[in-house]
Parts: C-alpha cells; sequence; structure tokens
C-alpha cells in the first residue's frame, strides 16, 4: 500500500519534469539552429550584429546571392538602412566613417547613382560628402569630378572659376587647388612642415613656426666666398652636378624670413613695390626660406643668360633633381617673371619628369601633390 501511495505523489512531478525537459530540448535545438545559421553568414564576412539583423529581416537568402560587401555589412549594422536599397549598398565602396550609410541614403535619395555616389567618395571625405549631399542634385558631375586630382570641397570654385573665366575643366582644377582664383598673397594655404616636394608661392604661405630642415653650410669653394646655407640634399645634389660643370657656383640658398623681408625693402626702395611684386617674394613666401632653392651664377660671364653656363644648366640641371622655376612661359601660374638663375631642388624622379612635360612645379604639385 505505502508503494502504490508513494508513486502516485510521483508521477504528476514527473510529467512536469519531462515536460519542461523537453521544452528544453526543444530551445536548445532552437539555439543550435539560430546558431548554425548565424555561423553561416558570419562565413560570408558579416559581423555578428550585422549576421542578426540579416537572418531576422530574412535577408539570408539575399546576402548568400551577393558578393560580400563591407558597405552592405556597416548598412546592416545600422539603425537607418533602407531595404530598398540593399543592392546599391552592395555596389558602393566603403569608407570607414560612421555618416557612410546615412550620405549613401541622401544621395540616392537625391537620385544619384552608384557610380555617381563612389566619385563623390572618392573626391571627398564624409564630412564633405554630407556639405555637398545638402545642396540640390548637381548632373554632370563628371564635368570636374572626374579628374582624379579635383577634390570636392572645392566644387564650387571649381564651377564659378570656369564661369567667371572659361577655362576648360583641367586648367580649372590646376588654378583653384593653387588657389590662383585668389587675389596674390589674400588667403594662402599654410604649409607648416617641410617636405622635399613643398610648394612655396604667392598662394602657399609658410607657416610663422615653419622650420626647414637638414640645413648646412655650403663650402665656400661652391660659392663666391660667402658663408650660405642650403638643405643637405640639395648641396649633395648641387655638388654632383659641380663635378660636372665646375664653372658653377651658388651666388644665393637658405634666406630666413627676416632676410627676405630686408630683400623686399631693399629692392622697393631701390627700384619701387611694381619691381618687387614681379621679382621678390614677400617674406613666408619665398622657397629659399626652404632651403631647397639656389639662386646660381657663372664663374665666366656677369650676365647668367649671356653665359655657356645657363644653356648648360637648361639642358642638364634636371638631371641632378633641379628644376628652372621661373620661366616666361610659366610666369602666369608662377606668379614671377622669368629669374634665369633661380633654381629648385625636387628630387631627380620630379625633376626629370617636369623636364620631359615641359611642365611648371606648381601645375605637377596641382595635379600629383596637392591633398
Ligand atoms: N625671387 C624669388 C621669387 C624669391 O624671392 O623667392
Ligand atoms: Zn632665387
Amino acid at each position: 500500500m505505502a508503494t502504490v501511495k508513494r508513486l502516485r505523489l510521483k508521477e504528476p512531478f514527473d510529467s512536469i519534469v519531462r515536460v519542461l525537459l523537453t521544452i528544453l530540448v526543444i530551445l536548445f535545438v532552437i539555439f543550435l539552429f539560430y546558431r548554425y545559421e548565424i555561423h553561416t553568414i558570419k562565413k560570408l564576412g558579416y559581423s555578428e550584429k550585422a549576421s542578426n539583423e540579416i537572418l531576422f529581416t530574412w535577408k539570408k537568402d539575399f546576402v548568400q546571392e551577393t558578393k560580400f560587401s563591407k558597405t552592405l555589412n556597416k548598412a546592416f549594422e545600422s539603425n537607418n538602412y533602407n531595404k530598398d536599397y540593399l543592392k546599391k549598398y552592395s555596389l558602393i565602396d566603403y569608407y570607414e566613417s560612421d555618416l557612410l550609410i546615412s550620405n549613401i541614403n541622401t544621395l540616392l535619395k537625391k537620385g544619384y547613382s552608384v557610380l555617381d555616389i563612389n566619385l563623390l567618395f572618392s573626391r571627398g571625405n564624409q564630412e564633405e560628402v554630407k556639405e555637398f549631399s545638402k545642396r540640390d542634385r548637381v548632373l554632370y558631375l563628371e564635368e570636374f569630378l572626374e579628374y582624379d586630382f579635383s577634390k570636392l570641397r572645392l566644387y564650387d570654385k571649381y564651377k564659378a572659376y570656369s564661369d567667371d573665366t572659361g577655362e576648360d575643366a583641367y586648367s580649372t582644377i590646376v588654378y583653384v587647388n593653387l588657389g590662383l582664383d585668389n587675389d596674390d598673397y589674400k588667403n594662402p594655404t599654410v604649409v607648416k612642415k617641410f617636405n622635399k616636394n613643398i610648394l612655396v608661392n604667392k598662394h602657399f604661405k609658410l607657416d610663422d613656426n615653419f622650420v626647414p630642415d637638414d640645413l648646412v653650410s655650403i663650402d665656400k669653394k661652391y660659392t663666391d666666398g660667402e658663408k650660405l646655407q642650403l638643405n643637405k640634399e640639395a648641396y649633395d645634389a648641387f655638388i654632383e652636378m659641380y663635378s660636372d660643370n665646375d664653372n658653377i657656383y651658388i651666388r644665393t640658398a637658405y634666406r630666413s624670413s627676416k632676410d627676405q623681408l630686408d630683400l623686399c625693402d631693399y629692392y622697393k626702395n631701390l627700384y619701387g613695390q611694381e619691381y618687387v611684386n614681379k621679382y621678390v617674394a614677400k617674406p613666408h613666401f619665398s622657397e629659399h626660406e626652404t632651403g631647397l632653392a639656389i639662386d646660381v651664377a657663372s664663374k665666366n660671364k656677369n650676365v647668367f643668360v649671356e653665359s655657356k653656363e645657363y644653356d648648360w644648366m637648361i639642358k642638364n640641371a634636371y638631371k641632378y633633381g633641379f628644376i628652372l622655376r621661373y620661366t616666361d612661359r610659366f610666369e602666369g601660374i608662377t606668379g614671377f617673371r622669368s629669374e634665369a638663375w633661380h633654381y629648385r631642388y625636387v628630387g631627380k624622379k620630379i625633376s626629370k619628369e617636369l623636364h620631359k612635360k615641359n611642365m611648371s612645379y606648381e601645375e605637377y604639385y596641382a595635379v600629383n601633390i596637392y591633398k
């Protein structure tokens, strides 16, 4: 009797345990299935967060049929993705920015194509794209932006300059990148740090705290007895050049801003301001202050342009990394009258290219270096 009683008591308890166990097993199987599904999606490259979004919005088949895209991953991770744009997200280049998906959404809404968006992204950062996306749709983006040295942040300036002057797109971009849409010495780009490719002119100003790198004293045998200084790499290049033509010497090399100011005053008193504007840069605007520029002279003739060394330099200086900076042909872009004696060290790679293309350093800079 006692045994039967005990069994009766146990029965409902057993069935509760059984039900609970079954539920647990089912939950566990569902969990395993869920993890398996997430694992399958993650294996395509998607993050945990994106994979969850993909799974629970029934987009697993879509991502399995689509090439993995970091942009699409970011879209799934973001709260403001639009499910109608999934295919397009997957075709848009990825950029590391929290603005990426909202920028894409705004641009797609405005009617820009995937190609347009990739072009915009390649010409400006996401902050600049955000600014650009606020305006009415621009129909022919390629007009300026097809040039890989164009900058999205300067788009309006390109448009204004080309409307004003009628210049073609290439020249417009070169000129605006160089700040030539401003008056001389107005709103210059400030150059803070030295590097061999530095551009200094009436629109690129050396910072007040600018310090040239590696200034070394020039042996007096390379000057007319004066104590001069030059950047070490430029000096080595000059010595190499001198070993092939020792009729050349250095008349001027590095000048401090104070030297440059004194020079401006000196020439202003002698010939007036007009002369200074054409031939002498204001302090902080002269490449002599970088230690990379030299004024050369001939040991045989006082007037350099009449010397054999002038011709020799024109033919050969580029082989050693030097370029003639100011010529009549380049006056419009350099802002200075021809100076037969003023050479700038840029290194052999660039000097050779400029020689081959007969291109000014300004143009080269606007196309290849300007950021
Ligand atoms: N004469 C050149 C332009 C200078 O002053 O740097
Ligand atoms: Zn000079």
